[in-house]
């Protein structure tokens, strides 16, 4: 398995604090069957380069460790770039601005709470600069949770979408779950990703999370979530994003009137 999104660096980000919990956090990854790790954490337009040189020295110094311990896993360069409008031009500059520095797939988020304006631009400017964009936890923005459907115009915007396993296993409420589960019975997400914190809590729970949904979805697609699909990053290969239907247009008053009685 490859985990495409989690927190692992350590005194970065809110992730772990110490070199110690990083290389615990790692040791169970690795224990249950994840080869490859996208360190993905939180960047955003402001962050100096000396904090991205402070992020290289640290991943290399887990990569070391983890070869001293004879851990067999990999650590990809990554983030977790929050949303601004100017993100394309950003990305461009950080080394850190795409998934493994592939210059491809730039992984990003959103507020939690507030779904800000100008959303539709940003994509379509990442898209038209080459790059393809990866929605991390979209059931996780309370913005959407009243009109789940809503999430869909982030694919059909070109992007694509990553579910977290702990959203799926109910670790953020109910309805951050059942929309989870939406998006993957429906087969809308690209990728399940641990989003991992801490060695405890927020740990990495790939395959806890694919034992629970292999009881009710499909086996193939969800290898598809967490081996064949991130495999394609590290490949540098495209994934196609998916094609929607375009959304029903609002219904008018009269239509509305004619349907309740039933003219
Ligand atoms: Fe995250």
């Amino acid at each position: 398995m490859i985990d495409l999104h989690n927190h692992v660096i350590y005194a970065f980000d809110d992730g772990p604090k110490t070199l110690d919990e990083s290389l615990e956090m790692l040791k169970q990854a690795a224990d249950q069957g994840i080869t490859d790790v996208f360190a993905t954490s939180h960047f955003n337009e402001i962050i100096r380069e000396e904090s991205t040189a402070d992020y290289f020295s640290k991943l290399e110094t887990l990569q070391n460790e983890l070869r001293k311990r004879e851990i067999a896993l990999r650590l990809h360069p990554g983030s977790e770039m929050f949303f601004h409008h100017y993100l394309h031009q950003t990305i461009k500059k950080l080394r850190t601005g795409t998934l493994g520095g592939n210059n491809l797939y730039v992984l990003m988020e959103f507020p939690l709470y507030l779904m800000p304006a100008g959303v539709e631009e940003t994509l379509f400017n990442l898209k038209m600069e080459g790059f393809i964009p990866i929605i991390a936890h979209p059931e996780r923005y309370s913005a959407l949770h009243q009109k789940p459907e809503k999430i869909l115009n982030f694919i059909r915007l070109g992007g694509l979408l990553q579910v977290n396993a702990g959203s799926a296993l109910g670790g953020f409420g109910r309805t951050v779950q059942k929309i989870a589960l939406w998006l993957l019975e429906n087969r809308y997400a690209h990728f399940l990703a641990s989003d991992a914190h801490s060695p405890r809590g927020r740990g990495f729970k790939l395959a806890e999370t694919l034992r629970e949904l292999e009881k009710n979805l499909d086996k193939t697609y969800l290898q598809k979530l967490v081996q064949d699909h991130p495999q394609k990053i590290i490949n540098n290969e495209i994934l196609e994003p998916l094609t929607l239907p375009e959304p029903e247009p609002p219904k008018g008053f009269l239509q509305r009137m004619k349907e309740r009685l039933k003219l």
